[in-house]
């Protein structure tokens, strides 16, 4: 995820309406930041680190860059580390074009090598890099610009948001593909943007472009089509959001919002990973490790949890793994050899615990992997290997998206560890159905209503079997993190050999049940032990059991294949947590005591 703009008709004030854009847009990525404005010439200027490292650069230039039109980006790298090269605009080798770009270009690769054989240099590591150099091409053979952009656009694949700017044009022109895009209609001057706070000085009336639709935007006009260049009758619509929510995308907090991008989350974890025809799966980044023959994840927190789900997965799969809390890794190391393949989970890849965990594993021999969102991470850089969960960047201290994401992502780490079996017929196109599923859960969750009814309540417990005892963790986690209510997360098998002690009919209990059989069976065995003692039952369900007809209330998520149903569940969870603190008027994205990167041990 990353924050692009483009804007036409700002006459002087170019540069510092792209560069106030990109103030606003700094939540969705914050790894290296650039602009390139255009007249005549193009002049691009791109820094690693904030965007404040950028307006410094630019502030000691004796001559600021100045252009009729400008774009602008800020990043957070899916392909090559945060660098000065690798941040956007990216240009063609003449200067002529320059590109900002939100998303994956699936086929980059490809399209690099057809490229190069052309004769066409690459200073950048990433898949953005093409754009800018198919689109010269085009010019090359003598196409006029609007065609040019339209041509290297359509031999695109993936995921893209793009603002086109070329020299001696005074026009912008864009183009959508799964990734946002808005566009700002202003007095004299017109505005592209990923989000619309990143215009919201400047005007309120707005355009949403759809996936597959082009944009040519200059200072007094724009134009849609679709993709086969026909006119395109854009409705405009009048956006109303307090200063308080830009940047939240509306929402009231990161938190919610974050939740809300989950579907979008997925789909960018899985881009280009999974082949619907073959049913396999590719990770460029993994040619090696080979074949390890034990693995080991590292993690602290929410992602000690999607760790343990991690490792459930692999010995499902015949492949022997366990989860170790980072902190306690190096007090009882589990033996390692060459071919432990050992994995640190870490959204940020700079958790203290988790990186001593991985350096104490390389130092006793073992091969290290990062599963990390953040590229370019202190944990990226320190393993033998890194593969990115691709969530964008998470602002809220409670992780939400990250989770997803890490489950998904080791979902495919262990298909690629694990051989490509047969199951894997039928969890790819599960996996790529599910971020829809998690859309429904968004769109008809009752969370809200749960809440109500058990607000001043004692305690508050989760119980899971299998692959629903991380959930079960992660749910009591987060509702603990936000709400300061106390909750514990249980096997749901574990609540008899102690715990049910403290069950009450003050003591709600959220169990997590989906499919049938003898897990199934068991957790609604369970679930009647804590009614008994007058708990009341809230059942996650997808309805395939009987245990909706045993519960207070049920919060639905879609049937999907076994191994997913953590991540739809684990949804209406985090929607209790939200709701619950949110009733209870709590500091949701900033909880107390809490920081999100946490590098001390
Ligand atoms: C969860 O909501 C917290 N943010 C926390 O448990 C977090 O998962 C933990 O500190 C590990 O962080 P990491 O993934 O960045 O390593
Ligand atoms: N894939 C591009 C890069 O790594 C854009 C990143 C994004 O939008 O997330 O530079």
């Amino acid at each position: 995820m990353c924050g692009i703009i483009g804007v036409a008709g700002c006459g002087d004030e170019t540069l510092s309406v792209v560069l106030d854009g990109l103030s606003t847009l700094e939540y969705r990525g914050y790894d290296s930041a650039g602009v390139a404005l255009t007249d005549e010439t193009l002049d691009v200027a791109k820094r690693e680190g904030r965007l404040s490292v950028l307006q410094s650069a630019l502030e000691e230039r004796a001559d600021p860059p100045t252009g009729e039109v400008g774009v602008g980006h800020t990043r957070w790298s899916t392909h090559g580390p945060p660098t000065d090269v690798n941040a956007h605009p990216h240009t063609d080798q003449a200067g002529r074009v320059a590109v900002v770009h939100n998303g994956i270009i699936e086929n980059y690769q490809q399209l690099r090598d057809d490229l190069r054989e052309e004769g066409v240099e690459f200073e950048s590591d990433t898949d953005t890099e093409v754009v800018p150099k198919l689109i010269a091409a085009a010019l090359d053979a003598g196409a006029d610009p609007e065609t040019a952009v339209r041509e290297g656009v359509d031999r695109l694949a993936g995921s893209y948001a793009l603002v086109v700017t070329i020299a001696g044009d005074d026009r912008l022109f864009a183009a959508r593909n799964d990734s946002p895009l808005v566009l700002g209609i202003g007095d004299g001057a017109h505005y592209l943007a990923s989000d619309v706070p990143a215009f919201l000085e400047h005007t309120r009336e707005v355009v949403y472009l759809n996936d597959g639709e082009f944009a040519t935007v200059s200072a007094d006009d724009y134009r849609v089509t679709d993709a086969d260049g026909t006119r395109v009758e854009k409705e405009s619509t009048t956006v109303n959001w307090s200063a308080e929510q830009t940047g939240k995308g509306g929402y009231d907090h990161f938190m919610l919002k974050e939740i809300h991008e989950q579907p979008t989350a997925l789909r960018q974890s899985l881009s280009g990973r999974t082949d619907a025809l073959d049913g396999r799966v590719t990770l460029e980044e993994l040619d090696e490790p080979g074949d390890p023959r034990r693995v080991q994840f590292v993690a602290a927190g929410t992602s000690y949890h999607a760790a343990l789900y991690g490792a459930a997965l692999l010995r499902q799969a015949g492949v022997p793994a366990q989860a170790s809390l980072s902190s306690e890794y190096a007090t009882a190391p589990a033996p390692v050899s060459t071919d432990t393949l050992v994995v640190g989970v870490t959204q940020s890849g700079e958790t203290a615990d988790t990186l001593s965990a991985l350096r104490e594993a390389r130092d006793r021999g073992a091969e290290t992997l990062a599963v990390t969102n953040v590229v370019g991470s202190t944990a990226a850089r320190e393993c033998a290997h890194a593969l990115y969960i691709r969530a964008g960047p998470e602002i809220c201290v409670a992780a939400t998206k990250t989770f997803s994401s890490q489950l998904v992502t080791l979902n495919l780490l262990a298909e690629h560890l694990a051989g490509q079996d047969a199951g894997t017929r039928k969890l790819i196109p599960a996996l790529r159905n599910l971020p829809d599923d998690l859309q429904a859960v968004l769109d008809q969750s009752v969370a809200t209503t749960v809440v109500d009814d058990y607000l001043g309540k004692e305690s508050f417990f989760f119980i899971g079997r299998g692959l629903h005892h991380p959930v079960a963790l992660e749910g009591a986690l987060k509702f603990k993190e936000i709400t300061y209510e106390h909750a514990e997360g249980f096997a749901a098998g574990e609540l008899k050999h102690g715990t049910l002690a403290l069950v009450t009919p003050e003591t709600p209990v959220f169990a997590v049940v989906t499919g049938e059989g003898e897990r199934a069976h068991k957790t609604i065995g369970n679930v009647k032990e804590v009614q008994a003692r007058g708990a009341p039952v809230v059942a996650v369900t997808d309805g395939v059991s009987e245990v909706q007809r045993y519960a207070d209330h049920v919060l639905a998520v879609p049937e999907t294949h076994e191994r997913l149903a953590p991540v739809l569940a684990n949804v209406q969870l985090q929607l209790v947590a939200y709701h619950m603190a949110d009733r209870l008027s709590r500091s949701i994205d900033k909880p107390r005591n809490l920081a999100k990167s946490v590098t001390v041990e």
